[in-house]
């Protein structure tokens, strides 16, 4: 059985106060049996987090992490680094780190490969933009993004890999995908891991779907059969709308 994970993607946003306080007003609330509860603060504050919810059954993860072990990476983060503070886990492939941080799906091949090799839990972002959807583009550039990154390296440890389908469009901007374009997209991204890596890995890989994710809309994009949780941007930001979308599971 694949895991139900619902991930919060705080970006650049809240301040050592204000990260506290969210993780408080989350932790007073009790998580539905069964489903992974999971947030990604700013890299400062990680550490403060990882203490915090010890024991609460919320999970933190990074933003991101450097392809390297260690050495000259002004303002980087490794793997050992983000471990040694307690966190196992990063989103690797932020279409906010493609488009502003030039990461590419070959600069991707390298920290997927650090992170199987850490032992580092990946949720792996990718989507098309609305140009390549408005040319009916977008199946082929998912598929690429896909094959570079992970498909083509081998002996990936896919339990440790969760997915996250985040069309560009629907970023931020209110618009979410459509339930049945959700669905669309992830049931062929499952039969890309399926003709790719098998049965089994197709089967119990977790793929969630992000862009707009609301209280109000998150139930019924749960409920396609292909999407197994969701990563949340703008809606993880107030404890009420988390939770709202988090229990919409
Ligand atoms: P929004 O939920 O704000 O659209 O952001 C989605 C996202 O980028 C999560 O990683």
């Amino acid at each position: 059985m694949r895991q139900k994970i619902v991930a919060g993607n705080w970006k650049m946003n809240k301040d050592a106060a204000g990260s506290i306080d969210l993780v408080k007003e989350l932790t007073a609330n009790a998580f539905p049996s069964g489903v992974r509860v999971m947030i990604a603060p700013a890299t400062v504050f990680l550490d403060r987090i990882a203490q915090a919810t010890k024991g609460t059954g919320l999970e933190v993860a990074s933003q991101n992490m450097n392809a390297a072990d260690s050495g000259a990476y002004t303002g980087e983060v490794s793997a050992a680094m983000l471990q040694s503070i307690g966190i196992n886990a990063t989103l690797l492939g932020h279409s906010e780190r493609r488009a502003y941080y030039n990461e590419t799906n070959e600069s991707l091949v390298h920290k997927v490969k650090t992170a199987m090799e850490t032992n580092m839990e990946i949720v792996f972002c990718f989507g098309e933009e609305l140009a390549d959807r408005k040319t009916d583009n977008h199946f082929k550039i998912v598929e690429q993004q896909l094959e570079v990154a992970l498909f083509s390296q081998e002996g990936l440890d896919w339990s440790k890999i969760i997915l996250a389908y985040e069309p560009v469009w629907a970023i931020g901007t209110g618009e979410t995908a459509s339930p049945e374009q959700a669905q669309e997209m992830h049931a062929f991204i499952r039969s890309l891991i399926q003709k790719r890596c098998g049965d089994a890995v197709a089967e119990t890989t977790s793929i969630l779907y992000g862009g707009s994710v609301k209280p109000t809309n998150a139930e019924e994009l749960f409920s396609q059969a292909d999407v197994d949780g969701g990563l949340i941007g703008g809606a993880s930001l107030k404890a009420d709308d988390f939770m709202g979308i988090v229990n919409a599971i």
